[in-house]
């Protein structure tokens, strides 16, 4: 069965289909990154959109590990020409991995990266599904809520949905707690809240109105697992 690790704010260790992906390796400068991410080893960095938060350590791990960059398209080329491997890919599109199937999804957000010379545009953010070993991760990038999220639960039954919930930035806990109730996800886990102040959110607030979908929540510690 897949696994994921929680490692802080949108960032997670899936172990699947005999790999290692990792997604939205933020640790430098992030409050709550986990002390032991020096020699975290993935096959795979799936990144859903420029931002700081989300791109964060991808060029450096990528470049230490050999690891893929899985990314929408402008951001892949920008990540290439940092001199990471990478696999470009689009909303809507899929591509069969040795590990399994991944597939770009929208999200409603910006994608830029901040450079010494202001913000390097790198087209539009998405979210990532990944099915492997017959199970299917949602994780829906920042975004707000939208109506697709319907969509996407029809026609990719989900077993495990990460869903930001801080606000401000993102979906907030009334509207995540919306979007489980589109997506009807079987296992859902809160992220990207409390790193900073302004996206402080209260996760059993989501999971008690998620639970009312029918859906297990959990509420991760950083470094935690969930099998899914
Ligand atoms: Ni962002
Ligand atoms: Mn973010």
């Amino acid at each position: 069965m897949p696994t994921v690790q929680y490692l802080s704010h949108a960032s997670f260790l899936v172990e699947t289909g005999g790999r290692k992906i990792l997604i939205d390796p933020f640790f430098t400068g992030n409050p709550k990154a986990p002390a032991d991410v020096s020699r975290i080893d993935p096959d795979y960095i799936l990144v859903t959109h420029g931002h700081g938060d989300h791109l964060g350590d991808t060029i450096p791990i990528a470049k230490r590990t050999n690891a893929t960059v899985v990314a929408p398209n402008e951001l892949a080329v920008w990540c290439q020409e940092k001199g990471a491997k990478t696999h470009a890919m689009h909303i809507g599109g899929g591509w069969d991995f040795d590990f399994g199937r991944v597939q770009l999804t929208i999200a409603h957000h910006g994608s830029a990266v901040a450079g010494p010379n202001g913000w390097e545009y790198t087209g539009n953010p998405c979210g990532f599904l990944v099915t492997s070993e017959g199970k299917t991760l949602y994780h829906a990038g920042d975004t707000g809520l939208f109506y697709d999220m319907k969509l996407i639960g029809e026609m990719h039954p989900i077993d495990l949905a990460l869903l930001p919930i801080g606000d401000n930035f993102t979906m907030g806990v009334q509207d995540a707690i919306k979007a489980v109730e589109l997506l009807r996800p079987r296992q859902v886990v809160p992220m990207h809240y409390d790193t900073f102040d302004m996206i402080k959110a209260d996760p059993r607030v989501f999971a008690a109105g998620a639970a009312q979908h029918g859906a297990k929540v959990t509420i991760l510690a950083v470094g935690e697992k969930l099998t899914y």
